[in-house]
């Protein structure tokens, strides 16, 4: 059975990636050190899937400490990279954190690759690479715009610096750009747990619809779309689970057409805002309260995946459209306590 490495396991796109991994004869072992997750997620793991995974609480960034894992586990056939800090407003303010986190723990961790022999590198890079596109669906081969915060920077150094390694040929990787995950696990047993208020769209959604929040903003409504306000590709997690085995088990068969082999995560739908809101209505038979509210600095105007390369050339299918991403998205935000 082969051992992969996932790093942020216990966080929202690891959990449920590590349960396809698991569904998938893959034997999986984590890196998690709970500063954005919780360790019950990792009993979760285990009624959905009847393992139980060994998370190490290392952090990424000691080099000496990561090491450890590697020395344990020296059978390791791969990676996928997950950990990282993902809140684009916070890295605003905080970028030297974001920059030592998110790159120093990449490098340790291509580092000890090279040390160790893993060949299989999978790293999670995000559709913020684009920037705001001069046109869209974007595919991969679109360039690579202005960061709009020091997050989506450190997602463009991080494959810059992967791409360079890989050049050398020590190690072959996949670069997956996910648009917006959303939704929860069929199982709800799994799902998003923003720690603090949450700033993305759809827990925002949720949390408002559960009375948690009393009424949500609309960032805008007067962009040049069809009804005023952004449009995003979004993409449930589970699919974005499902294209993890599926770009690592193309590496591991060496399928791969080049050593780094970039993929978009969407559904190829741009979806509006105050659509998104209309399909979470319908679905959850709730009128939510918003507000149109100024626009939000640094928001992209309006972008969505062209995803024929991973549908052609992983295999991918998509199993879960907007009214199955808000429905587990709303079942999830129930099971919750009513706490904010
Ligand atoms: C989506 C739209 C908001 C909240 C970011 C990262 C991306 C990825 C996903 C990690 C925007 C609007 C939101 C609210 C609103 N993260 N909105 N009211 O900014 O597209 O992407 O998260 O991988 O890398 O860039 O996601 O959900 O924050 O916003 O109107 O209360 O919803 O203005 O148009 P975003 P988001």
């Amino acid at each position: 059975m082969k051992k992969i490495l996932v790093t942020g396991g216990c966080g929202y796109i690891g959990s449920h990636t590590i349960v396809d991994l698991l569904e998938h004869g893959f034997e999986v072992v984590s890196v998690d050190d709970f500063s954005n997750s919780y360790p019950s997620v990792i009993d979760r793991i285990e009624q959905i899937t009847g393992k139980r995974i060994e998370n190490f609480t290392s952090n990424l960034t000691d080099l000496t400490t990561t090491k450890k894992i590697f020395e344990k586990h020296p059978d390791i056939a791969g990676i996928i990279h997950f950990a990282a800090f993902k809140a684009v407003g916070e890295s605003v303010n905080q970028p030297l954190e974001y920059y030592q986190n998110n790159l120093s723990s990449l490098i340790n961790l291509l580092q000890l690759s090279v040390e160790f022999g893993v060949k299989n590198f999978v790293f999670s890079s995000s559709c913020t690479v684009y920037g705001n596109p001069d046109s869209i669906p974007v595919t991969e081969s679109f360039p690579m715009k202005e960061a709009a915060s020091p997050y989506g920077a450190t997602k463009q150094m991080g494959e810059r610096i992967i791409q360079d390694l890989v050049q050398t040929g020590k190690i072959q990787a996949t670069l997956l750009r996910y648009f917006n995950p959303v939704g929860a696990h069929p199982s709800i047993l799994l799902g998003e747990l923003p720690i603090g208020k949450p700033l993305n769209l759809v827990p925002v959604i949720t949390q408002t619809a559960v009375g948690i929040l009393p009424e949500m903003q609309v960032f805008g409504n007067d962009y040049p779309t069809r009804d005023g306000s952004c449009i995003r590709d979004f993409i449930h997690v589970c699919d974005i689970a499902r294209a993890h085995t599926l770009a690592l088990e193309q590496l591991m068969e060496q399928r791969n057409k080049v050593p780094c082999e970039i993929f978009n995560l969407g559904t190829g739908l741009g979806i509006t805002v105050l659509e998104a809101i209309q399909a979470f209505e319908k679905v959850s038979n709730v009128q939510l309260p918003y507000r149109i509210a100024p626009r939000r600095a640094g928001d992209v105007v309006a972008i969505y995946a062209n995803n024929e390369k991973a549908k052609n050339e992983l295999g991918w299918k998509i199993q879960n459209d907007i009214d199955a991403m808000m429905d587990t998205a709303w079942k999830w935000q129930q099971s919750l306590p009513k706490k904010s």
